[in-house]
């Protein structure tokens, strides 16, 4: 039978899960509750249950699952209170704006027995599935460095991601997404440094974009890049392995291999430079290097809800662990502390 779901804090995103509820094989959409009287009249207008306060919310048994799409810094309060009533909780990303926090609501679920995790659902990404499959297939050999990066070139949204108070700023926004990633490209593997620089060229109040340098206890590294204000674009994915590099443009492009079948060439055609030739920097040639595209993998960002009923009737693992989670926030407290003193960090995360 299909989980009744509501929705808390009916925004953007709240507007997709809704959307997503509406046309689940494994949720109902059992209704949405907002501050905003605008938001509560348009989800009426759809035809869509809602509750004229969060109190009322808590006091409806029938309700299986909370999904909290609120501003960053409210979802702890509202999480809790969830779990605390009973429900199972998703709570949207970045789940807390501390470890502390997130401690605490984990201690609350525990409690109340319910099942609580984050909607981490970049990891449904087709670009990072690609650069998942290929370091699992092992075609081109054990992972050296990996690059993950966004560009856009509008700041910040302006709304409450602006400003400190509501956990804005893009660590929180888009980091958690590309922390969260790497960690699940580089497994089984603790972090022993980490190196953070933010920007702020359209906002003082937070970043506007980071940069942030990993380093694995194997010597593999890891870079996560968010960049508001970049009006050319460098690639989503950049990969180096030991037996080839793996290269993926942006969202919509498939990911390229280049793979290395002999290490010695028997002649190398030098590139001219203006200021000499070099053989070091010359591109290889197709008896030493096999240059191919993979497709792109299949993906139903969906499988999250379809886990997550599975999960709370007990027959399969929960995807988006906790532990996970909370890795990935010591990882953001990482980045915000190296910013603070432009140091870079020894860790054990
Ligand atoms: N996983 C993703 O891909 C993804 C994408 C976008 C946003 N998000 C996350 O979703 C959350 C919401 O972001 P958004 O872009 O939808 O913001 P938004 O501003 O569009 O929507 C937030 C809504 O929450 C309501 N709200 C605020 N406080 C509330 C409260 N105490 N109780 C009930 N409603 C309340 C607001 O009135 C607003 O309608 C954030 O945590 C954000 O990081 C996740």
């Amino acid at each position: 039978m299909k989980k009744n779901l509501v929705v808390v804090g009916y925004g953007g995103q709240g507007g997709w899960h809704a959307d997503h509820a509406l046309k689940s094989d494994v949720v109902t959409l059992h209704g949405i509750y907002d501050i905003k009287q605008e938001r509560i009249d348009l989800a009426k207008s759809k035809g869509i249950n809602t509750y004229d306060s969060f109190e009322a919310v808590l006091a409806d048994d029938q309700i299986d699952i909370v999904v909290c799409a609120t501003p960053n810094d409210v979802h702890k309060d509202i999480v809790i209170r969830a779990l605390e009533s009973g429900k199972n909780v998703v709570c949207e990303k970045p789940v807390a704006l501390s470890v502390e926090d997130f401690d605490d609501m984990c201690a609350a679920a525990k409690k109340a027995g319910k099942l609580f995790t984050v909607h981490q659902n970049r990891r449904w990404d087709v670009d990072f599935l690609a650069i998942k499959s290929i370091i699992e297939s092992g075609e081109i050999g054990d992972t050296i460095n990996i690059e993950s990066r966004v560009h856009g070139s509008r700041g910040i949204p302006s709304d409450w991601r602006c400003h400190k108070p509501y956990g804005g700023g893009m660590i929180l926004d888009w980091g958690v997404h590309l922390i969260d990633q790497m960690l699940q490209l580089i497994p089984n593997e603790k972090i022993v440094r980490i190196y953070n620089e933010n920007t702020n060229i359209t906002t003082d109040e937070v970043d506007d974009g980071f940069h942030l340098m990993m380093t694995f206890e194997s010597g593999k590294r890891a870079t996560v890049e968010v960049g508001t204000y970049n009006f050319i674009y460098m690639p989503r994915f950049y990969m180096q392995c030991k037996n080839g590099s793996a290269y993926i443009e942006d969202w919509q492009k498939n990911c390229q291999i280049a793979r290395l079948k002999a290490w010695n060439e028997k002649e190398v055609v030098p590139v001219q430079t203006a200021a000499g030739i070099t053989k070091t920097m010359a591109p290889r040639d197709e008896i030493t290097l096999d240059s191919y595209e993979i497709d792109r993998p299949k993906s139903d960002v969906h499988n999250f809800y379809r886990n997550l009923v599975k999960a709370i009737d007990g027959v399969e693992e929960q995807l988006i662990k906790l532990e996970e989670v909370r890795r990935v926030l010591l990882v953001m407290e990482g980045c915000f502390k190296s910013a603070e003193t432009h140091q870079a960090l020894e860790v054990n995360i």
